[in-house]
């Protein structure tokens, strides 16, 4: 074989092995070129301090992409609901409704449990629900 052909070939060669690479990587779904950092479930998003926020019943507030909403009296995490903020339905910023005591999406209408479940649509996926815990006086909403 000659020297230029051999060349040749050997690029095409090392051309399809990238390509096939990158159309794997592509294929399984990776959105990042490097692993990211897994945070481990039970890990703390963030804290609230129960003696000047969330005082009330009916009071709300979004903190990243939670809601959480004081259900009931008391400083237990059953006093509590933590849920994704986004609708699953078109990701409009869903509302907790003190009077009905569930969630609403302003937008369709669709009205969540305070466990993030679909009571009507049309949304038809659940909201993700997250788990508080409380010491003394601070409530973390847990991974
Ligand atoms: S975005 Fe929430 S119901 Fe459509």
């Amino acid at each position: 074989m000659e020297r230029s052909k051999f060349l040749s070939n050997l690029g095409l060669g090392v051309a399809a092995v990238c390509v096939g690479s990158c159309v794997s990587a592509c294929g399984s779904g990776a959105l990042y070129d490097t692993p990211q950092p897994v945070v481990p479930a039970g890990t703390s998003l963030f804290t609230v301090d129960l003696k000047t926020d969330l005082v009330n019943v009916g009071d709300s507030k979004i903190v990243g992409a939670v809601i959480i909403a004081r259900i009931a009296a008391g400083t237990t995490p059953n006093s509590f609901s933590a849920v994704e903020v986004a609708c699953t339905h078109l990701q409009a910023k869903i509302k907790y409704d003190v009077t009905q005591n569930v969630y609403v999406c302003p937008w369709h209408k669709s009205i969540f449990s305070t466990t993030g479940q679909v009571i009507t649509g049309p949304a038809v996926k659940d909201q993700k629900k997250y788990n508080v815990v409380i010491t003394s006086t601070t409530l973390a909403v847990l991974t």
